[in-house]
């Protein structure tokens, strides 16, 4: 693929996810940001947009098996992907990581205040994922499914209890940009996951959990805003026409 500033961030991450990492280090927002092209992300970030495209050109020449593999998936497959993959590791990470972060503030937060609040972000954050991922399952993958299955066998559009698919889409892409921004700052108040010298264990493996909860954080909301959701669009639009 050729990159020029034109080409959107979440298309190339869609089509080779390694340069994801290219934005990650530039602090280019490749998942909730996913639908602005590489000269916008540049100008708000203050960045040389020729520069950063010999950087993605350079990784976009590796090939992702990883990629191929989710692109080749139907809508039914990826939203069951995301389930297992991503939704699982969110339901399973929450209580230790809550169990962690209760018990560095008890150790660490005199000397440590941030920790109160990532804390605090962390628990609002836990409570909203659950219900989001619950909407999710119960509402639009289904309906998403439904439509991929109209389409297969020439069917009618199938009844929506919410309009067109674009409106739980909104919702749930606004949803993913409060939990992007969310992270943002836990990023921030732990100065990038940083270690202080008086961090016992405990501590140092919370911020790894944390630090890797965003990053899988990333990737799930990067397959649903810049994949999933534009095919189910998509979708829904041939339907109608
Ligand atoms: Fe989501």
């Amino acid at each position: 693929m050729k990159i020029s500033q034109n080409t959107s961030i979440g298309e190339l991450v869609k089509l080779n996810f390694k340069t994801a990492s290219v934005f990650q280090d530039n602090n280019i927002d490749f998942c909730c940001g996913g639908d602005k092209t590489i000269s916008e992300a540049c100008k708000n970030a203050g960045l040389d947009p020729e520069k950063l495209i010999g950087q993605l050109e350079l990784i976009a020449e590796q090939n992702d098996a990883d990629s191929q593999y989710i692109n080749g998936l139907s809508l039914e497959e990826l939203s069951n992907y995301i389930v297992k993959r991503h939704h699982s590791y969110v339901r399973e990470s929450i209580p230790q990581l809550q169990k962690n972060l209760e018990k560095i503030c008890q150790v660490h937060g005199s000397h440590h205040p941030e920790l109160f609040e990532i804390n605090s972000l962390f628990t609002e954050s836990s409570g909203d994922l659950t219900m989001h991922m619950q909407k999710e399952e119960l509402m639009l993958f289904p309906f998403i499914r439904r439509l991929e299955l109209s389409s297969k066998n020439g069917a009618a559009l199938p009844n929506s209890p919410f309009g067109p698919v674009s409106n739980p889409i909104s919702m749930m892409v606004a949803e993913h940009q409060q939990e992007g921004d969310r992270f943002e700052q836990i990023s921030k108040l732990s100065e990038n996951y940083t270690l202080p010298e008086d961090a016992c264990t405990t501590y140092e493996i919370t911020l790894r959990q944390l630090r890797d909860f965003e990053n899988d954080l990333h990737r799930h909301i990067h397959l649903e805003n810049n994949i999933l959701f534009p095919k189910a669009i998509e979708l829904e639009k041939n339907l109608t026409t």
